[in-house]
């Protein structure tokens, strides 16, 4: 019996019209990072924990965040100023806060509170992107929100990450990977390096 084969997920069966559950789940595989989303309620900050969260244009700037219907957010963000939040990796705490589950001690530290046509953001994040509503598209029981990125920074850190309904840090990256960011004609090693990789696979 292969690893993959002792997979839990493995052994669930392929299923002709996929329950909310099964879906779920088959979804489940495919991993992501953890944002907060945040924005202002009545002069307050607020935020929710969202993965459904890409990129959609670069021209113009745009990202894209699902929202259940039913999250008190999601009808704010097609008229507000929002931010996203990418959390790092020791940020689980704040993935959980704001996902309806608070934990005594979570340490939230709030910037930009009261800026005008912006919204507030979590502090100590690995990059956080401000955005005014673009679009707003039905996604069944989930929003589909656009938002025109006005601000985007990144920060060091390891990006937190969502898989199989665990959080996760990224693992050893891949040698192919170097290639694909750096191009292998940058890396004068990576030709060598590769070469041993494929043999000792
Ligand atoms: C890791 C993780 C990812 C989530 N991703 C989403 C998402 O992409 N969209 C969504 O609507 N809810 C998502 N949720 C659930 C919401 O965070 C949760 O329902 C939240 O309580 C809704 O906000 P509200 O309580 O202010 O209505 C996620 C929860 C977790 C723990």
């Amino acid at each position: 019996m292969t690893d993959h084969a002792d997979h839990p997920v493995a052994s669930a069966a392929a299923s002709a019209v996929p329950t909310p559950q099964h879906l779920r789940t088959c979804l489940s595989r495919y991993p992501t990072g953890v944002t907060v989303v945040s924005y202002a309620l009545a002069g307050q900050p607020r935020g929710v924990t969202v993965n459904a969260f890409t990129s959609v244009s670069l021209e113009p700037p745009l990202v894209l965040v699902s929202l259940a219907r039913t999250a008190r957010a999601c009808e704010l963000l097609s008229h507000g100023p929002f931010a996203v939040n990418v959390l790092r990796a020791d940020q689980v705490d704040l993935a959980l806060q704001f996902a309806g589950r608070p934990r005594p001690g979570a340490r939230i530290k709030w910037q930009g509170e009261g800026e005008e046509g912006a919204a507030p953001y979590l502090d100590g994040t690995v990059a956080v992107f401000q955005c005014r509503p673009w679009r707003s598209y039905d996604g069944g029981d989930h929003v589909l929100h656009l938002g025109e990125v006005v601000t985007a920074e990144h920060r060091p850190g390891e990006p937190l990450l969502f898989c199989d309904g665990l959080f996760a840090m990224t693992g050893l990256p891949l040698f192919d990977s170097v290639a694909v960011r750096d191009g292998a004609g940058s890396v004068p090693w990576l030709a060598h390096v590769c070469r041993l990789h494929d043999s000792a696979c």
